[in-house]
């Protein structure tokens, strides 16, 4: 049997029930590729189910707000990808009549659009002959081949992608596509797979060679920066409080968030005080501060450790732009905040 039927036919027997696999609407292909970028299934299924309720149509989330569109994405993290979605479905509605283009190359003309996502939406919706190659198609392929190349490199997409082009099949080039994430995602896992049970245990190189720990190989390790947030939870005495938006070139682009100071460490109540009184966030006399938490929280992104600290500041007075706790809830918040208002608010 070729690579491609044992593959398939493993996929058939073990797939799971996900709903963009039983649609050929490239609207929704589209919306479920983009939530699934640096996301699991289980986390990005309820949002590509609430994505699909609020926005049955590529011009209903063209016509939403911004806002509106990062408070659903809200919890996914990435938030340049929500805002990007926004752009992206603003130009199929309103430059292309909502249409998405059905050919790889047409798509990618489409600011917004990849590779990855155009190959995704071409062979899903329309069976064009194009691979999709993501992380778990590298891995599958480094491992089943014995590849040694340097994944992180700018060849390696290269390579992958005309292997699996020679690899995928050419009447079901959507199966074969969906079969090879998938296999990627459940039986070729990243550690600890259990070859044991594999369809290709018997032709698979990493196997026979006692690689399959070793490869894909990827040189290039991501650089994590250490950053100190203090957020300042400013309240008055009609209980409102202030909220900024985030409008620098940053993580959470366009999000809320409470007056921030930004330091080097971690700071103790003294140090807080001092560095307001150096700030401008308010001119009210301060009445009391505390930290809401004996400890910050930590909060992991990609490239970056952050450790959060919530102060708990009270006023005398009322603060120039304070508003309500209610209208607080509305705002879109990265998640460590809107977990923090959840708590306390
Ligand atoms: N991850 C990215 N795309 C996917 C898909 N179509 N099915 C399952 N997981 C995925």
């Amino acid at each position: 049997m070729t690579f491609s039927n044992r593959l398939i036919s493993w996929y058939l027997e073990n797939k799971r029930n996900l709903p963009w696999r039983k649609t050929i609407n490239p609207y929704h292909i589209w919306l479920s590729e983009v939530i699934l970028q640096q996301t699991r299934v289980a986390q990005g299924l309820p949002y590509y189910i609430k994505f699909t309720e609020v926005f049955p149509t590529v011009f209903d989330l063209a016509n939403a707000s911004e806002e509106q569109v990062l408070k659903l994405w809200q919890g996914l993290g990435y938030y340049s990808r929500g805002r990007n979605l926004h752009k992206t479905a603003q130009i199929v509605a309103f430059e292309h009549k909502g249409i998405f283009p059905k050919t790889y190359n047409e798509l990618l003309k489409l600011k917004g659009i990849g590779t990855y996502t155009a190959a995704a939406i071409a062979s899903f919706s329309q069976k064009e002959v194009v691979p999709v190659v993501d992380g778990n198609v590298y891995r599958v392929l480094a491992r089943y081949f014995d590849l040694e190349t340097d994944i992180s490199s700018t060849s390696a997409k290269k390579e992958f992608t005309s292997l699996a082009n020679e690899l995928i099949d050419k009447k079901q080039p959507d199966v074969f596509n969906q079969a090879l994430m998938e296999f990627g995602a459940l039986q070729c896992i990243p550690k600890k797979p259990n070859c044991s049970i594999c369809v290709f245990n018997d032709s698979c190189a990493a196997l026979q060679k006692k690689k399959v720990d070793l490869l894909p190989i990827k040189l290039k390790k991501t650089k994590v920066t250490e950053r100190f947030f203090n957020y300042l939870v400013l309240e008055d005495e009609n209980e409102q409080y202030v909220i900024q938006q985030r409008t620098t070139k940053d993580i959470w682009y366009n999000l809320y968030e409470f007056p921030l100071i930004e330091s080097k460490k971690e700071l103790n109540e003294k140090e807080v005080k001092e560095k307001l009184s150096t700030t401008s966030f308010f001119t009210n006399k301060l009445l009391s501060l505390k930290p809401y938490d004996e400890k910050s929280v930590l909060h992991i992104l990609s490239h970056q450790r952050l450790k959060i600290r919530f102060w708990e500041i009270k006023v005398e007075g009322i603060l120039r732009e304070g508003i309500s706790k209610e209208a607080v809830k509305k705002l879109p918040f990265p998640i460590v905040i809107f977990n923090f208002i959840e708590k306390n608010f």
